[in-house]
């Protein structure tokens, strides 16, 4: 008889890394060689951010696995059209991490890399992003992209009507900088379709703002935020308005809240998942829980550190 040995769990620590390999392009791909000999490689035009960014890449691109499992499944049975992924705001396709040498993947090209979309439909305000996302895009995932360069708050409307059915599945990822989204607007895409999961990068600008508004009644202060969130209400806190707004007015009841740490316990913004209510329940959810809790308990220095080990400019320590 053949004895099997037990697979151990992977450790948080090796499912982070995992996570990092794929988008520092050294699990599988080779897509920086490639764009690099396309002459569309890391440049200039791409957003810096600081390493904690490969935080919030690793949680996105692990329900990225989730949902397209789920969502492919339940095409095969009849019950969808088109798994589509939304990048509300979709940067250049590269990320660069600041004080370092390195450019990972961003938000639209692991969407692209993941196999299992439909489309991608990106959105990006700044000409020169959206061009190279748009070039970059089209070399990797050729025909089944689509990038706007305009504000997704005016330019929304039209792509969900063009391209959403009550029957399309949307992965919806909101990852603006500051209050950029203005949910009011945003919304069209749920009143098109309810099957919507909706990832997004929550500021901490909110809070200052808050603070602010508490200590000094200012009207633009109060405008800003009501254009960030509708339902915010004077005496009420942004926290309330944004749960409200998920459950009542997107219909998403469940999910997480994973907060991103640039530095020990320094947290620059959190991750907010919600989801649908599915017929099959919502155990589907709690792997990313899991690894929710995974994300919360690193920082951007230790995904430095991983970052270099894959690169292979230090020395392991796992
Ligand atoms: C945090 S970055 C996105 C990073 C991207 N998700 C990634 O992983 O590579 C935010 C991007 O949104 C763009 N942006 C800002 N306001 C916008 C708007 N109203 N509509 C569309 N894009 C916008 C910015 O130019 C910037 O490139």
């Amino acid at each position: 008889m053949v004895e099997t040995i037990p697979k151990e769990k992977k450790t948080g620590y090796e499912k982070l890394y995992d996570q990092i390999k794929i988008i520092a392009d050294k699990a599988r791909h080779d897509i920086l060689d490639t764009l690099e000999h396309n002459s569309l490689g890391a440049s200039n035009i791409d957003n810096e951010y600081g390493a904690h960014t490969l935080l919030k890449l690793s949680y996105l691109n692990y329900y990225l696995g989730i949902f397209t499992r789920i969502a492919i499944s339940h095409k095969k049975k009849g019950g969808f059209s088109k798994v589509v992924f939304i990048d509300a705001f979709g940067g250049s396709g590269l990320v660069g991490i600041k004080n370092t040498k390195y450019t990972v993947l961003g938000s639209s090209l692991l969407a692209a890399l993941n196999g299992g979309f439909d489309k991608i439909i990106s959105f990006e305000v700044d000409k020169e992003r959206a061009n190279i996302l748009s070039k970059r895009l089209n070399l990797i995932l050729p025909e089944k992209c689509q990038v706007i360069n305009g504000d997704v708050n005016e330019e929304i409307g039209r792509i969900v009507d063009n391209e959403i059915t009550s029957k399309t599945i949307v992965l919806f990822f909101v990852d603006p900088e500051g209050m950029e989204p203005q949910f009011s607007k945003l919304r069209k895409l749920i009143d098109k379709t309810q099957y919507v999961d909706i990832l997004m990068n929550y500021t901490w600008g909110v809070y200052r703002l808050q603070g602010r508004i508490e200590k000094n009644f200012s009207m633009p202060d109060i405008n800003r935020m009501q254009s960030f969130l509708d339902g915010y209400k004077l005496g009420g806190t942004p926290d309330e308005a944004l749960l409200e707004m998920f459950e009542t007015k997107f219909g998403k009841p469940f999910g997480d809240n994973v907060p991103i740490k640039s530095k020990g316990e320094k947290t620059e913004y959190s991750m907010v998942l919600r989801i649908r209510r599915t017929q099959g329940g919502t155990k589907f959810i709690d792997p990313m829980k899991e690894f929710g809790k995974i994300i919360g308990s690193y920082s951007g220095e230790d995904c430095n550190n991983i970052l270099r080990t894959i690169k292979g400019d230090q020395q392991s320590i796992l």
